[in-house]
């Protein structure tokens, strides 16, 4: 089929799926033939005209800048209960030339996971989220729609000395979140959740259920930061459980200008890359209106694989600019700090991570950078009065070092290692509605990255494909189309781009598995072009 051909076809077929049901009868009549016949297929796909399809698209929506009626909707959502739906799913998208979006926990900061410009069908995988902790070998299998939360709650119920590295916020899915890298607090002592990822099944673009041994090392390698969905559909992930002690500590510590907050920002970027790889304190800075002025406000907030007795002779010989006090510690178990990191009141029970709703939403955009150098406290000063003429956004700055200088940049897709201090995550909500606030809101967040500069990483300035920025470039159509891709893939991979696009290239040269930021596959513009 030529590109026009194929354009005419998924115009036909969006028209006609839109307003009678023959396509729609077809497509399920593929899905069916192509599925087990129990449980049917039929009974997990909601079309527009199902009662529960705005429910179920909305469930797991985690950015509501999403949920408005110009938002583009699929043309209907699979959520899978058994593998052979989602070898259907894929086998039909390929026949009737529809684009699939792969949904995990659905927290990508831009959307990508249900929202698309082509004619698109959703694969949600929250039914598909069973955990089996293993303690005899110390690892587990977690499938893609699982929740960080659920990962952690299964764990602890089994071990009080075990943990995982993964990120802070509970409802975040490990589908996306592993395949994109995963980070938290446990980073400078273990890495990535990726660098404790030891298995993995996927469906590929053949509809083939692969795991490690199958898939072969360069697809793995692939899939642990390059971003799962260009290369298939991540089933299921086996990861090997950390250590962790019985009793760990943690702090919230808050100072504002007028307490001194700018010099102990400007230290803590000399000490936190450096410190003990036990020790983890992150930086949240926000403008706030105290009156009778506006000011800034550095929250730091720690999580110490120890006592809190060995903390506070660690703080005192390391970073005594923060005036710990012994009052301002709290021993705890590790299961109770993943509570804490998430704002939970103490004494709250671990049951809550099982809710897979978050406890509040706003609409938002995020970007994120790289910082190699501490930042001079003039210059920072700088920023502080460039966020409160914003009246935000939010900076959170999350340490490096430890465990990260140790791997190598090309171990796994992720290549921010070593010579990175720490990393910034920049954070705009709002809870208005109307494209007003939204170009506005977008401003401010690009206003203030243009304005860091000369602060952060440079060719290329680094990104976090976690945090996902489509203003970094996206996609385009035609020839130039890997040259743009390249502008935005080495921000997030620097030299493992490359790598990204021939496995890509070798496991779908048809470039089935697409998307705004898709790796894309090598020739594949070259070979439509010419037909
Ligand atoms: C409130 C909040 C807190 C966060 N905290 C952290 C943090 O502490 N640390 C951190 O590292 N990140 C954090 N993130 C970012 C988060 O890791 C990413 O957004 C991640 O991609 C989310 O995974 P998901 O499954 O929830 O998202 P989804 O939106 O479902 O998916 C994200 C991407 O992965 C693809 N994908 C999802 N499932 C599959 C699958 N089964 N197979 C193939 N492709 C798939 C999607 O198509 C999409 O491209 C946070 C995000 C939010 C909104
Ligand atoms: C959606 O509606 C169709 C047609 O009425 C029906 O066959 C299908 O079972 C419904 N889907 C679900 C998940 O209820
Ligand atoms: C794209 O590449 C093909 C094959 O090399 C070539 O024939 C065609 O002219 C190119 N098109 C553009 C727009 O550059």
């Amino acid at each position: 089929m030529s590109a026009i051909q194929t354009i005419f076809t998924i115009l036909l077929l969006h028209v006609s799926m839109a307003v009678s049901d023959p396509a729609q009868e077809s497509f399920l009549q593929c899905l069916s033939a192509h599925s087990q016949p129990s449980p049917p297929i039929s009974s997990v796909t909601f079309y527009p005209s199902n009662s529960s399809f705005t429910t179920v698209l909305q469930s797991y929506i985690r950015n509501p800048r999403f949920t408005s009626p110009t938002t583009p909707k699929p043309l209907f959502i699979v959520t899978p209960t058994h593998v052979s739906h989602i070898q259907a799913s894929i086998l039909c998208s390929k026949i009737h030339g529809l684009e699939i979006r792969v949904r995990s926990g659905g927290h990508d900061y831009d959307g990508l996971s249900y929202v698309s410009e082509a004619p698109f069908i959703i694969l949600d995988m929250f039914n598909l989220r069973s955990i089996t902790v293993n303690m005899e070998d110390e690892s587990a299998w977690v499938e893609s729609g699982a929740t960080l939360g659920e990962l952690f709650y299964r764990i602890a119920e089994k071990s009080k000395i075990h943990g995982f590295p993964a990120g802070v916020c509970p409802t975040v899915g490990v589908g996306g979140h592993f395949s994109g890298g995963g980070y938290g607090n446990m980073m400078r002592k273990y890495g990535l959740s990726v660098d404790n990822v030891i298995d993995a099944r996927i469906v590929d673009v053949n509809g083939r259920i692969l795991d490690r041994e199958a898939m072969g090392e360069d697809l793995f390698w692939a899939i642990r930061g390059g971003g799962g969905a260009s290369f298939g559909v991540i089933l299921s992930w086996k990861i090997k459980l950390v250590a962790v002690p019985e009793i760990v500590t943690v702090f919230r510590v808050e100072k504002t200008l007028e307490q001194g907050a700018t010099d102990i920002v400007h230290q803590w970027q000399y000490v936190a890359d450096k410190i003990h790889e036990d020790l983890f304190i992150r930086v949240v800075v926000l403008p706030v209106n105290k009156k009778p002025r506006q000011t800034i406000k550095a929250k730091f907030v720690a999580l110490f694989l120890g006592t809190a007795k060995d903390l506070i002779a660690l703080m005192d010989q390391s970073f005594p600019e923060l005036g710990l006090q012994r009052e301002d510690l709290i021993e705890m178990t590790w299961i109770e700090s993943v509570l804490y990191w998430s704002n939970y009141p103490t004494g709250t029970s671990p049951d809550v991570l099982l809710d897979r709703q978050p406890q509040s939403e706003k609409s938002s955009k995020k970007k994120s950078d790289y910082v190699q150098n501490p930042i001079s406290k003039k210059d920072l000063e700088g920023i502080w009065k460039k966020m409160m003429e914003q009246k935000r956004p939010a900076l959170t700055l999350n340490p490096y070092g430890g465990k990260m200088s140790e791997i190598s940049e090309s171990e796994t897709p992720f290549p921010h290692r070593a010579g990175n201090k720490y990393k910034i995550q920049y954070s705009v909500t709002w809870r208005e509605e109307g494209a007003e606030d939204l170009n506005q809101n977008l401003d401010r967040i690009r206003r203030l990255y243009d304005y860091m500069t000369p602060y952060v990483s440079r060719s290329p300035r680094g990104a976090y494909l976690n945090y996902r920025d489509v203003d970094l470039g996206i996609n385009g159509v035609g020839n130039a189309s890997y040259a743009e891709a390249r502008a935005w893939g080495t921000k997030y991979f620097k030299g493992n781009f490359d790598r990204l696009v021939e496995v890509k290239t070798a496991v779908d040269p048809d470039n089935f598995f697409r998307y705004e930021q898709s790796i894309p596959s090598l020739g594949f513009w070259t070979r439509v072009m010419a037909q």
